[in-house]
């Protein structure tokens, strides 16, 4: 059976999608109306560019075959001058009244489509157009844009109704990032907006630890995270364990790095971020200290403090992987590029590099340098970041990529947004809470 599908497409309409799927067919075509318009307010895109939206939206199908049907402005040579252009079919839909009319009384059977989804077409559009401003300098398509805009306006538009705010962390995937996030940062600057925000609702696009991080400093509001994503250092010690190590070194105050879970915080004397380590240490009075759970930063800061630092063997899997000798490859090639690690590397490239820092501390950097050429050691999410924020910069060598950080994804953020798991909900036990947050109060005082 062959279906022909009628619709301007102007403005053009997911709902026109939608309708299309719903027909049973073994050939479908469909005849873009009005064709000749272009340019005016309410026909602004041409043929060929409806044609190319319809076919990223539905994917390329053999099924279908579109065909443009310009209009004659003629009701009764009408149906003639359609059978013209698109040749035999056996069925029309259309969402049209007078189109409806016009085949009806030319004896065709038509029926019509139940349309179920309503964003327009020209907002799709204009917000694909948003989108590319900012994701091309990225690895994105003006077609992965059109894709993704149906979901950035919906999640837009519920953020709003529901006075929620999404945080991002700047190792989150460029279509998060400039699609939907209202703040975009590092652990430390996120906790300090999710504490001063006035929002309702928080949606925190990053791994668990920092969820609960936000929910100890707000926990009135709801805090979500699109999907359960661990860390490797925050996984790799558990309350027992603080324990177990405070009972070794009697005496010794516990530093925990932020990357811990709320529980490990509540075991733990004061917080740190990669940002104020060494202030945070420096400002103990002991002269001995458990710092916890990164070895590597641990091994840096012990470097910058006269105080003796007892460590953890937790590591990060994505900044213990980058390799000094073949930075210095590059740099070779590269000679006047600024080397910026995260503090999380090793400290044979923390040594070398131009500066060590967090995540802001390395953007900061980039913000101020006249340098050109910038070797970015840290999650690619950064190096999108600056790809975005200094396309007059060069990004040198190579990242990694985060695992953990990457598996949210926008669909996560939707179903956060309007139907939460379980598992998105941050809970967190009061006492925890209360335990929690006396260190990283003592931090945010300092
Ligand atoms: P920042 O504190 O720099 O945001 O780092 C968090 C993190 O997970 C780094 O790997
Ligand atoms: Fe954890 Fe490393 Fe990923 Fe940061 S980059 S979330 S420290 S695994």
């Amino acid at each position: 059976m062959i279906a022909l599908f009628i619709g301007r497409f102007q403005p053009f309409h997911e709902g026109h999608l939608d309708a299309i799927k719903q027909i049973k067919a073994d050939k479908i075509i469909i005849g873009i109306g009005s064709s000749q318009y272009k340019g005016t307010k309410d026909n602004p895109y041409s043929f060929v560019e409806r044609k190319k939206i319809i076919e990223t939206m539905l994917g390329k199908n053999n099924q279908y075959q579109i065909m443009a049907i310009p209009d004659i402005h003629n009701n009764l040579r009408w149906v003639q001058h359609v059978k013209k252009i698109v040749g035999n079919f056996d069925i029309v839909f259309t969402g049209n009244k007078l189109t409806e009319k016009l085949f009806k009384e030319k004896g065709y059977q038509v029926r019509k489509t139940k349309i179920k989804v309503k964003i327009s077409g020209t907002a799709i559009r204009d917000e694909a157009n948003r989108l590319f401003e900012y994701l091309q300098k990225t690895c994105y398509s003006y077609e992965d844009c059109l894709k993704i805009a149906p979901l950035t306006l919906e999640i837009n538009q519920l953020k709003k109704k529901q006075n929620a705010i999404i945080l991002a962390h700047s190792y989150q995937t460029p279509d998060i990032m400039y699609g939907v996030a209202d703040y975009l940062g590092d652990s430390y600057s996120l906790s300090k907006i999710a504490k001063t925000s006035k929002a309702k609702k928080i949606i925190f696009c990053s791994v668990y630890f920092m969820g609960e991080t936000a929910k100890i400093l707000n926990p009135k509001k709801e805090v979500l995270v699109p999907t359960l994503a661990g860390c490797s250092l925050a996984d790799s010690i558990t309350p027992a364990q603080v324990r177990k190590l405070k009972k070794k070194y009697p005496g010794r105050p516990v530093v925990c790095y932020i990357n811990t879970t709320a529980k490990v915080k509540a075991e733990s004397d004061i917080c740190c971020t990669s940002g104020n380590a060494l202030k945070v240490i420096n400002s103990l009075p002991q002269d001995e200290i458990i710092f916890l759970p990164d070895i590597l930063m641990g091994k840096n800061l012990q470097k910058l403090t006269s105080k003796k630092i007892i460590l953890w063997n937790g590591t990060c899997i994505v900044h213990e992987k980058f390799n000094a000798h073949s930075i210095l490859q590059v740099k070779k090639q590269f000679p006047n590029a600024k080397i910026l690690a995260h503090t999380e590397c090793n400290p044979n490239i923390v040594d070398f590099a131009d500066l060590a820092g967090s995540t802001n501390d390395l953007l900061n950097f980039v913000d101020k340098t006249e340098s050109k050429d910038i070797m970015l050691i840290t999650e690619c999410g950064l190096s999108d970041r600056v790809r975005v924020e200094h396309p007059d910069k060069n990004i040198i060598g190579t990242c990694n990529l985060c695992p953990y950080m990457k598996k949210i994804t926008l669909q996560d953020i939707l179903i956060a947004l309007k139907n939460p798991r379980k598992n998105q909900i941050v809970k967190l036990d009061k006492k925890i809470i209360t335990k929690a947050k006396k260190s990283l109060d003592k931090m945010l005082l300092l």
